[in-house]
């Protein structure tokens, strides 16, 4: 079983993926005028990211196409039940990983997102895919959403959200990493605090940056 690959998902994922590229946020003056500099220090902002965000909340943001078939591949090949995304926006990467789950016979995905239409248009996209019984989308800052209610076991973290909060978010979810969970964190060079952890064996993790824009990390036991 390979559902990526399939009705009704895969045609799901092209359509989405295609109108994310139909839609770049440097074409929307409310972001193509803010400068470079401006932009690179949002990015990498622990205090500031809302507004960045709330900025963003019409867009689609996804991983790449070849992030998505890697975290659907990755969930597979561990077997994983048990997932933790942060930064859900429509769900492209949240449908990859329900969708490997689906396809490892069931499992749990808690995904966090601030933006409530964004959670609405996951939950309907979810819902398109036939993966919403999968997946508990909690609204709200995932500094707090996370902060409780974690299954004793996760398999697979994503972080994909406010790229200055990965340390802060990696710290809440450490604990219920089990031996060999992966982490994918998408556009870590935002954080350099995040690299430098995950970089460091000694503090339990083995690390390295992955095709173009990932830093992969395990868990180590
Ligand atoms: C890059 S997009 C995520 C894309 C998504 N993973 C995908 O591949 O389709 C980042 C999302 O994280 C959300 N976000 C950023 N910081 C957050 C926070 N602290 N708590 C909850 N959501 C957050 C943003 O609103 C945005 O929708």
């Amino acid at each position: 079983m390979t559902s990526v690959t399939t009705s009704p998902i895969a045609p799901l994922l092209d359509r989405l993926f295609a109108e994310a590229d139909a839609a770049s946020p440097m074409a929307d003056p409310a972001f193509a005028g803010i400068t470079p500099d401006e932009r690179d220090r949002l990015m990498r902002s622990k205090t500031d990211y809302r507004d960045l965000y709330a900025r963003l909340k019409d867009f689609a943001l996804p991983v790449s196409r070849e992030t998505g078939a890697l975290l659907y591949m990755l969930a597979r090949s561990i077997r994983a039940r048990t997932i933790v995304e942060f930064g859900t926006s429509f769900g492209l990467s949240t449908i990859h990983l329900a969708a490997a789950l689906r396809d490892n016979g069931g499992g749990d995905l808690i995904t966090s997102e601030f933006e409530p239409s964004k959670a609405a248009r996951a939950r309907a996209n979810l819902a398109e895919a036939g993966l919403l019984d999968l997946v508990e989308i909690r609204e709200g800052d995932a500094l707090e959403t996370l902060a409780v209610n974690l299954p004793e076991s996760i398999d697979l973290l994503l972080l994909d959200g406010a790229k200055a909060l990965y340390p802060e978010i990696l710290a809440l979810v450490e604990s219920s990493l089990r031996p060999g969970a992966l982490i994918v964190a998408d556009n870590a060079d935002y954080s350099p605090d995040y690299l430098a952890r995950v970089r460091e064996p000694a503090n339990g993790y083995l690390s390295i940056p992955f095709a173009e824009d990932v830093e992969l990390s395990m868990r180590l036991g």
